[in-house]
């Protein structure tokens, strides 16, 4: 039996996360600390809301007397820390979110885990503390080789300099106090929940209304993508199997140019809905726009570690995995209309009027 603070449970890949843990044989308990921004969608776990294991707070990883209050009165003995400003346009346009939630509710749920494992975690074992960091903090690739954990950090944006700030703290936290801290480097995620901010839903999106898909600079950046599920499962792997002190690389062994997941995302939306009204394909509405400034050209991940040391390995194929996430789309317009807010309009407006008119020939 253990106590699980899932924070950011109300994102992405924490509600993915969360949705596992339930429907595993684990018996833990999870209560969910998120802040509810723009990003977080208590609907995303709807369906188990009245789970008796799990609890929703509401609330900000920077509060500290609420996260001390949590760590007490629900006796927290294991910490997956999500809870993040996760857009790398946004912490371009506006940083200082970035800093505050990123760095500093990192540093205080890192104290209150200390001060409460001193007290109750040499007690009680296993105690662990799960920080999900990124493979962006090594910055970017040339067009070879790969990230492990053992790649010098080198962030390029103010998104991944906040996460690899965090992530020496949390590193500070195992040296210097012992806390049994594990961290994970993911690439990057795609599947069900994910906000229409990046790449994968925005252009499923904007493929469904016919708007035009913004694809940066030359459109040839690539990305090692990984279904969301598989990147919650080796966090679960993580947590029971992985060394307190040691960080995994997670990857899907799957790099794609983006103008690849684009096309492909033209063609499977053709498929399954038909051409856009005017007959004509979605590929016609690809639009090269202005590059994002610094944008890393390449990310991919040895996850070698994480397979030999814990058994992992990607379950679902990209084309498996891209199918199950334009289907979900697909079926649930009720919450993508619901995330496409009056504030999503705005952020739209302001980021991509700003980008166009200033494509580079691809
Ligand atoms: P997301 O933006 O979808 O969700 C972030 C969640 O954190 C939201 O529910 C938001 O309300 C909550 N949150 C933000 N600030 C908070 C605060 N101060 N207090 C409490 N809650 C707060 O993010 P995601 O894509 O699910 O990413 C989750 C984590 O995984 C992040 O740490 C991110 O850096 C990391 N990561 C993401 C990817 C990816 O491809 N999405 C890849 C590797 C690592
Ligand atoms: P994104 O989903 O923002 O993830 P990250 O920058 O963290 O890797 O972007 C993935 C890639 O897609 C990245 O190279 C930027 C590019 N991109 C576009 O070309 N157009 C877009 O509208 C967006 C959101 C991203």
């Amino acid at each position: 039996m253990r106590n699980v603070l899932v924070t950011g449970g109300c994102g992405f890949i924490g509600a993915n996360f969360i949705r596992l843990l339930l429907a595993s044989a684990k018996d833990w308990q999870v209560i969910n600390l998120d802040k509810l921004t723009y990003a977080g969608n208590p609907e995303n776990l709807d369906d188990v809301a009245d789970d008796s294991r799990y609890t929703f707070v509401h609330g900000d990883i920077c509060d500290r007397e609420l996260v001390e209050s949590l760590f007490i009165g629900q006796a927290i003995d294991t910490v997956v820390h999500f809870a993040a400003e996760s857009h790398v346009d946004r912490s371009i346009e506006g940083p200082d979110a970035f800093m505050r939630t990123n760095i500093h509710g990192t540093f205080t749920l890192l104290e209150v885990a200390k001060n409460s494992w001193s007290v109750v975690g040499k007690r009680k074992n296993p105690y662990r503390f799960l920080h999900v960091s990124t493979d962006e903090v090594f910055g970017s690739l040339g067009p070879t080789g790969y990230f492990t954990e053992e790649t010098a950090y080198d962030p390029r944006s103010p998104y991944s300099a906040s996460k690899a700030a965090s992530d020496h703290l949390a590193r500070a936290y195992f040296h210097t106090y012992g806390l049994p801290l594990l961290i994970t480097h993911c690439s990057n995620n795609y599947g069900p929940y994910q906000f229409p901010e990046k790449l994968i839903p925005l252009m499923i999106n904007n493929c469904l209304q016919g708007k035009p898909l913004p694809v940066y600079g030359d459109g040839a950046n690539v990305r090692d993508w990984l279904y969301v599920e598989d990147h919650c499962e080796a966090i679960v792997r993580v947590l029971d199997q992985g060394r307190p002190g040691e960080s995994y690389a997670i990857g899907g062994h799957n790099e794609k140019k983006n103008t690849e997941i684009v096309e492909l995302l033209c063609d499977m939306i053709d498929r399954k809905v038909g051409p856009l009204p005017s007959g004509n394909p979605r590929r016609s509405l690809i639009t090269y726009v202005r590059d994002r400034p610094g944008h890393d050209r390449r990310y991919a991940i040895d996850a070698g570690k994480i397979e030999r040391e814990l058994g992992w390995t990607p379950r679902f194929t990209f084309a498996e995995g891209i199918e199950r996430t334009v289907d979900w789309y697909l079926a649930h317009g009720d919450w993508l209309q619901g995330v496409l807010n009056g504030t999503y309009q705005q952020y739209y407006q302001k980021m991509y009027s700003d980008r166009q008119g200033a494509a580079e020939t691809p």
